[in-house]
This record gives structure tokens, sequence and C-alpha cells, in this order.
């Protein structure tokens, strides 16, 4: 039996969205608990997690080619580190993995990660192991509480998808549709809070299907646990994402209007303009029923920044459903977008319709509809200049001096001065980019 020394450094790679963003946290919580610290930058960890993605090819594809340097590296260092790997691949593919891949110890799905430590201990005795199982909470309740927190945190309220849109794997690598019991959540809020979060982002893939039911039994959906957290005095910013169409509630517009610590912006994905393409999607809702809605969100709360995902090339899509996406985004004018090819993802039904888009049509209609998303990013940018807001400190830019942050509509802000991250700082915005505004500080309103 090989026995192999235990790790005393780890670096976690996190891929995809922004779950795998707190998973990989987690993670990383789980194993400072074992007294495994985070590698410095630039130094070789003793055992790396790659917390993967699924969602497209190349996602899955950058895994196996990060596998491969990993193992070469060690081999000339006679240095290899435990490789693990997390999230949505492991999920889909563990087994394959296993076979493709032997330098990799550990494959854990995205549901099981809590059984990281005990995994270890067997990949110290030289077994690779497994583990895909999918029970949900008991992974929420093996996960010791937050000690530590940049100001800046993701908290995940949501996981799973019942919706089985027809191109996505999300539904079968994280599993049903479930939410987080409330009082386990104020208690995870308050705790971030406590150890230095200022804004905490709530999470779900469908983050507004959360449900609940509050200390006194009452039922509670997402704008109800906004309202709570947002009593937390410290903290001064609430966010969440991603919301579902079907699950936006009356609550949750109104909350826009009423919440001040509800930052104005909105990421709803639509995917596509043509009701046609949306019925193949499964989506649940009409283009003319997405606009409705967006105009709800926008008389509660009349600078609310919108955002959404749009895929290119479902199957059978022709030039005028492509058209129809056009008109969409210059109907909504959005403050920010992302957009994809269509991917066609394994064991999914949209993998295997008729009429799957060429490639070359694929990549034309991805220029002119980002083109399309700029010209709406600059002009929203644009218009922001002259406005006074409040920003977040959260990291250094390139230039000495120079702080990024974002402002309440999630644009990214540089200015000059001398401050620590969390501070916040009140900005005129005085110039915009695609992608980014500059700010004159006019004062430093707290931490
Ligand atoms: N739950 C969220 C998003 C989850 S995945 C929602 O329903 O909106 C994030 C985005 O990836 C999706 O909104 C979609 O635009 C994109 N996506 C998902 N599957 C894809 C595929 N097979 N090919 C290309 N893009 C995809
Ligand atoms: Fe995927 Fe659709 Fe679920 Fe979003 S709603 S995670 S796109 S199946
Ligand atoms: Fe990717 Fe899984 Fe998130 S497939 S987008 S990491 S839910």
């Amino acid at each position: 039996m090989t026995v192999i020394a235990r790790p005393s450094t780890f670096r976690i790679k996190s891929f995809g969205c922004q779950m795998n963003v707190y998973d990989g946290e987690r993670m990383a919580d789980l194993l400072r608990e074992q007294g495994i610290t985070r590698a410095a930058d630039g130094e070789e960890a003793d055992l790396v997690v790659l917390n993967t993605c699924h969602i497209r090819e190349k996602a899955a594809e950058k895994v196996y080619s990060d596998i491969g340097r990993l193992s070469k590296a060690g081999r000339k260092s006679g240095r290899t580190p435990l490789i693990a790997v997390a999230g949505c691949v492991a999920q889909a593919e563990g087994e394959e993995i296993m076979a493709r891949a032997p330098a990799v110890s550990m494959v854990v799905g995205p549901q099981a990660y809590h059984r990281l430590p005990a995994m270890l201990d067997s990949a110290l005795q030289g077994e690779r192991s497994t583990d895909t199982d999918m029970p949900p909470i008991a992974k929420f309740d093996a996960l010791p509480a937050r000690r530590r927190s940049a100001p800046g945190a993701f908290l995940t309220v949501q996981e799973g998808c019942d919706k089985f849109c027809t191109y996505c794997v999300v539904p079968y690598t994280r599993g049903a549709e479930i939410s987080r019991p409330y009082r386990d959540l104020v208690t995870e809020a308050q705790a971030l809070v406590e150890a230095g979060a200022r804004e905490i982002t709530l999470l779900g893939q469908n983050v507004n299907a959360w449900s609940g039911t509050d200390d006194g039994g009452r039922p509670v959906g997402l704008d109800g646990l906004i309202r709570v957290i947002a009593r937390l005095p410290d903290l001064k910013r609430i966010r969440y994402t991603t919301s579902h169409p079907a699950d936006v509630t009356d609550g949750l517009i109104a909350a826009h209007g009423e919440i001040d610590k509800l930052m104005p912006f909105l990421h709803l994905p639509v995917q596509a303009g043509s009701d046609r393409i949306l019925r193949a999607m499964n989506r649940s809702h009409t283009a003319d029923g997405y606009l409705r809605l967006l105009e709800r969100f926008r008389e509660a709360r009349p600078d609310i920044a919108l955002s959404g995902d749009f895929i290119v090339g479902f199957p059978s899509e022709t030039e005028a459903d492509f058209a129809e996406t056009l008109n969409l985004v210059d109907a909504v004018g959005y403050a920010q977008c992302f957009s994809f090819k269509y991917s066609p993802r394994p064991g999914t039904p949209a993998a295997s319709m008729d009429g799957q888009v060429p490639a070359e049509v694929m990549d034309d209609r991805l220029q002119r509809l980002q083109s399309a998303l700029n010209r709406h990013q600059r002009a929203f940018n644009r218009a922001s200049v002259g406005k006074t807001c409040d920003v977040m400190v959260e990291r250094r830019g390139k230039r000495p001096g120079q702080w990024l942050g974002k402002s309440p509509w999630l644009q990214s802000v540089h200015f000059d001065g001398d401050y620590a991250v969390g501070d916040f700082v009140e900005v005129e915005l005085v110039e915009a980019g695609d992608n980014s505004l500059a700010g004159r500080v006019l004062r430093t309103v707290g931490r």
C-alpha cells in the first residue's frame, strides 16, 4: 500500500458560475479544518482541487488540460500534487475522469463535497475514490460555521433546478430544486457580516424559487428573506442571482422599490427573442411576457440595471428567429449581458434535435449579438456619467494608488486615493468606458 504524505497546502480553482465560487470557499473551509492552508500565490500546492463547470464544451475540456499540466509539472519537479476534481464535470463524468486521468485521486460531485476530508484520508492510503451522491441538505449541515469573509460574500440559498430547459445540464449535475432552511440562512448571513461581509449576494440556479418558513412558521419567499437580512446593521448591500422569469413574484418586484440595501440590478436570463425557439428550449415564458416583467421591475425601481443571458444557434434557429433576439435586445436596453453559442450537452434533449446550426452561422450571430449588447452597455455606462453613488472598495487597480469597486448597478468603477478593501466611498462618475467607469471620490462613507 502506498502511503502519501499529508498535504500541508491546497489550491482550489473554480470555474463556471458563482455557486461554484461559493462551493470553492466552503471546500477551503473544510480543508482549513484539516490543518491544510491555502498555498501562497505562485507557490505549488500539495493538493489541487479543480472545481469544474459542465455548462459548455470548452469548460469540460479545460479540466483535462489542467490535469495534464499539473501531472507534467509534477513529473518535472518530482512533487506531483494530489488532484481532486469537484463540481459539475465531476458529477456528469465521474467514471470517465477516473478512467481517463490516472493522476486524479478524488472525484467529488457538487452535493457531496462535505465528504472531501474522508476522501482525502483514503487518497493518503493510495485509494482513489468517487462520490457523486446527491443529498444536498446534508452537505450544508456538515459544513463548518463561517469564520472568514471578504467584504463581498456569496451565500447559496437555493440549489438545483427542475426547469429542464432542453439545452441545459444543470438539472442533471446539481439535482432537483431545493431551498436551504430560513434559519440556517439568517444564521449564515449573520456570521458572514460578523466576519466582515458588507455585501451579500444570495445565490441559486433559480434563486427566486427559494421558499421557506420563518421562525413563526409563516411562509417566506426570497423577498421576505431579503427583508430580514437587510436588518443586519453592518450589512450595506444585498444582491441575488440568477433569477428565472417563471419564479418572479409581486413581492420581489415590490422589494426593489422598498428596500434601500437591495441593489438596483436584476439578472433575468431570457435566452432568445423568438417564441418558437423559447418553446423548443422549454422556457416557460414568451418574449412579450418577459418584456412585461421587466417593465414592472422598472416601475418599481426606475434606475434598475438589467442583465440577461442569451444562446445563439439553438437547433432550428433561423435568421428570422435570430432577428427577434436582436429586436428584444434593442427593446430592453441591457446594462450588461452574457451571450453564448449553443453547445450540445450529452444527454440533453436539444443535443439530438434536428436542425443543428453550423458553427460559422453561430459565430456570425454571436458576433452580431455581442456588438448590439456592447452598444447598449456603452450607452448605459455613458448615461451614468454625472451620477453620484456609493462604491465598495474591492481591490487595487493596475496603477499605484488606483482602486476598483462596483457601483450599485454592478459597473466596475476605478478611482484614486488611499483606501482599504471594504471601505465605502461616495464618487461622482466622471467618465465612461465600455467596461468600466472612472469615479472622482467625494468622500469616504465608512466601512
Ligand atoms: N439558471 C440560470 C442559468 C444557468 S446556466 C437560468 O436559467 O437562467 C447559465 C447560462 O448558460 C444560461 O442562462 C444559458 O444562457 C447558458 N447555457 C446553458 N446551457 C447552455 C448550452 N448547452 N449551450 C450554451 N449556453 C448554455
Ligand atoms: Fe438550466 Fe434552464 Fe435550469 Fe437555468 S432554468 S439552470 S438554463 S435548466
Ligand atoms: Fe457550470 Fe455547474 Fe454552475 S455546470 S454554470 S458550475 S451549476
